[in-house]
């Protein structure tokens, strides 16, 4: 294994454990994960490999073959870091005195940009790998919670439970079904082969400047319009028409995506289980017209992606994940796969948008010890 041998050759010895954690994508149920809602993702077969031996002193060494200098970086633990090592020295943080430091080698093949996870992958790959080498016997919804906690409080993202808990929660050929409150979670079989089709991810590979302030925005708009409707959280609201008669304006928009969003990851999941995952194209479309029209997250690559990838053929298409860039995802009839791509790509060019990226999306299992 690569990653084994980088660490050998940096480190003299053999790692005492390697974890791998998946990226994802989400098939329905966007903004919803810090609203208390539901989503449905799946992992990608792309992830983090992290191998790793623990130090009994306070400081990180942090390899990474992806990036630069192919030297490690040393970090004292609890201190501040910069750029991708904050990922990694913000879960020894959130561990305390659990732990003290590593030996860490990274290995990543989450495609960079395309929105599909690749800090939670890290994230819950050093936090399985520390995991283990220190006995701490968390589950793998705690490891996530930690992975989280270290994304909102010392990367300063605050996103929602869903990207950390894909990521260590999914099997292969399953979608996860996720109660962002009770934390509650089951697998769905998701076997689109079988039924003649396939998920394409488009990345546009554009990811816009503001994407991280609007994330805050939206997320303060939704807790204010809670507040306002005196419930804990947007899961809560159960007589939408009420609600929305007691809004104005943006926050009026958010909740009408946020309560219909919830509706739609019910429907879909239902649909799943009753094995018409042929049906479930109407759904995604839906989700996204309203992440378009009403949470106002998508961008025009996106907008395109799904337009021109229905146009192609396809039975549906949304964007996923927090929006403004990165990717959309299609549900393609195999046979018109090779149109849906060609479709896009000329839409594409003759918008002069930058090429658009194809990865086809098979669920792939979840964190996994590798060595
Ligand atoms: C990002 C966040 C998630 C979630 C999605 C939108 O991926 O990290 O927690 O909020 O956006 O569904």
């Amino acid at each position: 294994m690569r990653v084994v041998e980088a660490f050998r050759a940096a480190y003299g010895a053999s790692p005492q454990t390697v974890w791998r954690a998946p990226g994802r994508v989400n098939l329905i149920g966007e903004h919803t994960d810090y609203n208390d809602g539901f989503v449905l993702p799946f992992a990608v077969p792309w992830g983090v490999t992290a191998a790793l031996t623990p130090r009994d002193d306070d400081t990180i060494r942090l390899l990474s073959l992806q990036s630069g200098s192919g030297e490690p970086v040393t970090i004292p633990t609890h201190a501040d870091a910069q750029g991708w090592t904050r990922y990694v020295v913000g879960v020894l943080d959130m561990l305390g005195d659990k732990v003290r430091g590593a030996d860490i080698a990274i290995d990543g093949d989450v495609p960079q940009g395309a929105g599909l996870s690749s800090s939670a992958a890290l994230e819950v790959a050093v936090a399985s790998a520390l995991n283990d080498v220190h006995a701490l016997g968390m589950t793998p919804m705690e490891l996530a919670l930690l992975s989280q906690k270290a994304e909102n409080d010392f990367v300063g993202m605050p996103c929602g439970i869903m990207d950390q808990a894909a990521s260590a929660l999914c099997e292969e050929g399953k979608a996860l079904f996720l109660d962002c409150r009770s934390l509650g979670s089951r697998t769905i079989p998701l076997d689109l082969a079988s039924h003649g089709l396939s998920m394409l991810i488009i990345d546009t590979q554009v990811h816009h400047e503001h994407a991280g302030g609007e994330y805050a925005k939206r997320r303060a708009e939704c807790e204010s319009a809670a507040r306002k409707l005196g419930v804990a959280a947007l899961r809560d609201v159960t007589d939408l028409a009420g609600a929305l008669a007691q809004l104005q304006g943006d926050e009026r928009k958010r909740v009408e995506h946020i309560v219909t969003e919830n509706h739609r990851v019910e429907a879909l999941v239902g649909l799943l289980r009753a094995g018409a995952v042929t049906e479930i194209g109407a759904l995604l479309n839906a989700s996204h017209l309203s992440l378009r029209d009403l949470y106002e997250v998508s961008s025009p690559e996106l907008d395109l992606a799904v337009e021109a990838s229905i146009r192609g053929g396809a039975r549906g298409a949304r964007m996923t994940g927090g929006g403004f860039g990165g990717s959309a995802i299609a549900l393609v009839p195999l046979e018109r796969l090779e149109s849906v791509k060609e479709s896009v790509s000329n839409a594409y060019a003759e918008r002069g948008f930058k090429a658009p990226r194809f990865l086809p999306a098979t669920p792939a299992q979840g964190a996994h010890r590798l060595a």
